[in-house]
């Protein structure tokens, strides 16, 4: 049930977001806009068109739309354009601290040059931090649903650029790519100083998470839903208090829950898991941070302390240094207090 303290809690308290594909951020209307600008064909007719498209029965329903957006994405100007537009969604939400991922291989398979993607995201988040206040941090992912071989080749070309890159992940299809498949390439990531996180327990079972946790070392899950399956799992992640960054819009869209009210995050909060709320791909899956705020808060009746808390480990579970997180969580205070 919607309740206009709560709802007005949400709105004011600053938020990281810690789960966030740029590519995923292309609303209809700007997908079109570079499609022109490009003259790229698109296989849609108007902007209501391609949002009819918009309904997935799996992850890989919604990922054979995904990559196809991508391919209006060509210049510089277009991944500030994008990047640009996702920041001024993000601070509308109050978010202070963004750390996004985007997918180098999805680009570079197209002819788009790796420093053309970087050069136009990078633009845009330094825009972003002097205009809009907001900080960030920069992940690239590896494409699971290609090889190895093709994650060390995307691995070597950030390497003229690790300055401007903070951390790993790892996306797209996850059934038949268990994190394994990577753990050489995230090896060398974190011998280079990279942060590393992946993409498990989306639709892949328990077992991926583990493997992440054992084989990739990553420092954090993204999504983690299906770790809730086996209980030895999510004794491991409380105790090591690692963070899971929960997408509830993306979860409904993608059939990985039937409704809202069965998104884990009562549940994870009530274990003690370091649990974040994030939008995913919100263009696609109907909402940026704040709807998902909103969505769980609503839908599993959430109390004041437990959005304060899931406010504090979007902080507490992000790359930012000790200090920077403790500034973010003592304006926290001020927010609840104020
Ligand atoms: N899961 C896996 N890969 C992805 C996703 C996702 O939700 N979004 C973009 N790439
Ligand atoms: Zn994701």
């Amino acid at each position: 049930m919607p309740n206009p303290d709560r709802a007005a809690l949400i709105d004011r308290l600053p938020k990281a977001e810690l789960h966030l594909h740029i590519e995923g951020s292309l609303e209809p209307e700007l997908l079109f806009a570079l499609a022109a600008r490009n003259a790229v064909a698109i296989p849609f007719a108007s902007v209501e068109e391609v949002r009819a498209a918009y309904d997935f029965s799996n992850l890989q329903d919604f990922l054979d739309i995904y990559y196809q957006g991508m391919a209006v994405l060509q210049t510089e100007q277009d991944f500030f354009d994008l990047t640009w537009a996702y920041l001024q969604r993000a601070a509308a939400d109050n978010v202070r601290h963004v750390e996004i991922f985007f997918d180098p291989q999805g680009h570079t398979a197209r002819g788009v040059a790796f420093e053309t993607v970087l050069d136009g995201i990078e633009r845009g988040l330094i825009a972003g931090q002097r205009e809009l206040g907001i900080t960030f941090r920069l992940i690239m992912c590896f494409l699971r649903h290609l090889s190895e071989e093709d994650a060390f080749s995307a691995l070597e070309q950030a390497m003229p650029h690790l300055d401007r890159i903070h951390g790993v992940g790892l996306d797209s299809s996850e059934l038949g790519h268990p994190p394994a498949k990577f753990a050489r390439v995230f090896a060398k990531a974190r011998a280079l100083g990279l942060h590393v996180t992946a993409h498990a327990g989306e639709e892949g079972p328990p077992e991926y998470v583990r493997e992440a946790l054992d084989l990739l070392k990553v420092e954090r899950i993204d999504h983690g839903n299906r770790a809730l399956e086996d209980p030895a799992l999510v004794r491991r992640i409380a105790a090591e208090g690692m963070t899971l960054t929960v997408c509830p819009l993306s979860n409904l869209k993608l059939c990985v829950i039937d409704e809202i009210a069965q998104s884990p995050v009562r549940q994870m909060l009530d274990l003690g898991l370091m649990v974040t709320i994030n939008s995913d791909d919100p263009a696609y899956f109907g909402g940026y941070v704040g709807a998902n705020y909103h969505a769980v808060a609503d839908a599993l009746d959430l109390s004041a302390d437990q959005i304060v808390r899931l406010a504090q480990n979007s902080f507490t579970g992000s790359f930012l240094s000790a200090a920077e997180k403790a500034l973010h969580l003592e304006r926290i205070v001020d927010a609840v207090n104020g």
